[in-house]
């Protein structure tokens, strides 16, 4: 009785201990430990979601990297969604598409973004951000994810430009592209509000990359130079989303919810300091057409390859005409962490 009485009394002494210590842990200096992360967005994260026949994500030399053949991701191997997501100590989420077939991944959140989507709809048959956001809200409802699942769980959003890509193949106007930038941007907000509103406890989104500097655009000046005036567009849309971020910040309780991340300088950087990442060409993409009327992954009807792979897609910055490798989004990714917003979700 004796001794027990002294065990319980020990045990009862290390209980205060630990909520002292607790008290004092706890406060702005405790860190947040995500156990699910939500993505939302386009091809720059996507991991998967759409169908292997209409997709050339889908198609050789796609995935030749990771994980050793096509496997929906458009790149060569890893995009951003897998470098970040590992940072933040989550295993990169299943597809929504794949829900069904592995629901053991379920426990690490689920990437709703489908390539060549925008906040409005594209030129692809695919989820728009608001449908990909009803997509999840309908699984919160279906009780697949708790509140306090939610509660531990962040966003990534990515919104790299297929919106303003349909807009010019529209026609859209050059004197209407300002105010087509702020209703892209009203509706980011819109967007970001409502994925914290559903319970989600921080939001990182991706500011616009360097859309001037995507091969796409450089293969004019056989990839050369940097296209300025897309790149003052995507500096308005930038800092409209800066302000946007900031107002988010400022409305909510805790003012570190929403989480701005700087794609266009960390792009802009590796840009122009190659050599510092091991890349060796910045500009030319690994893999192209033979010609202007074919892309990385076409083949002709006898299925004879229309392009051609460079031999080592890790010194190239791009894959294709818009997409980085692997090496590059690892390259933009150690960026990222240099400018401590990948931190900020942490605390
Ligand atoms: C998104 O797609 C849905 C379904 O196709 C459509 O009703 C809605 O208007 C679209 N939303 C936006 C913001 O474009
Ligand atoms: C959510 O997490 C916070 C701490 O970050 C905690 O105070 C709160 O009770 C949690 N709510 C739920 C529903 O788990
Ligand atoms: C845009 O303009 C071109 C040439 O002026 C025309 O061929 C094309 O059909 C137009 N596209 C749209 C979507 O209006
Ligand atoms: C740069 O892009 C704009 C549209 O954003 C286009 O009108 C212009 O022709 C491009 N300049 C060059 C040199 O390709």
């Amino acid at each position: 009785m004796g001794s027990n009485k002294h065990i319980f009394s020990l045990i009862f002494l290390s209980l205060i201990l630990l909520l002292f210590s607790g008290g004092e842990a706890s406060g702005q200096h405790m860190n947040f430990r995500p156990t699910k992360l939500f993505v939302f967005g386009d091809s720059y994260v996507d991991t998967g979601n759409h169908g292997r026949r209409l997709s050339f994500s889908w198609k050789d030399p796609y995935g030749i990297t990771f994980p050793g053949k096509p496997a929906g991701r458009f790149s060569d191997g890893r995009v951003l969604t897998d470098f970040i997501a590992k940072y933040w100590g989550v295993k990169s989420p299943v597809p929504y598409r794949l829900k069904r077939l592995m629901p053991q991944h379920l426990k690490n959140g689920m990437n709703f973004a489908y390539g060549g989507t925008g906040v409005f709809d594209t030129w692809i048959p695919a989820p728009n951000m608001t449908t990909q956001i009803d997509l999840f809200q309908q699984l919160i409802k279906d009780k697949l994810y708790t509140a306090t699942d939610l509660n531990y769980s962040v966003a990534l959003v990515s919104v790299a430009g297929n919106d303003y890509s349909h807009y010019i193949s529209n026609n859209g106007s050059t004197e209407g592209f300002p105010s087509f930038i702020s209703s892209v941007v009203n509706q980011m907000r819109s967007n970001l509000k409502r994925i914290h509103e559903l319970g989600v406890k921080k939001v990182a989104v991706g500011g616009l990359q360097p859309l001037g500097c995507l091969p796409r655009n450089t293969a004019s000046s056989t990839f050369q130079r940097c296209n300025d005036t897309s790149n003052t567009l995507v500096a308005f849309h930038n800092s409209l989303l800066s302000q946007a971020v900031t107002k988010l910040n400022q409305e909510g309780k805790d003012h570190s919810t929403f989480i701005l991340l700087n794609l266009y300088d960390s792009f802009m950087s590796v840009l122009n300091h190659p050599s510092t990442h091991n890349i060796q060409n910045q500009f030319q993409p690994c893999c192209i057409g033979v010609s202007s009327e074919y892309s990385c992954g076409n083949v002709d009807d006898n299925s004879v390859k229309k392009y051609s792979v460079c031999d080592d897609p890790k010194s190239a910055f791009f894959w294709d005409l818009v997409h980085p490798t692997q090496a590059g989004w690892h390259a933009v990714y150690n960026k990222l962490q240099t400018s401590n917003a990948l931190q900020q979700i942490l605390y």
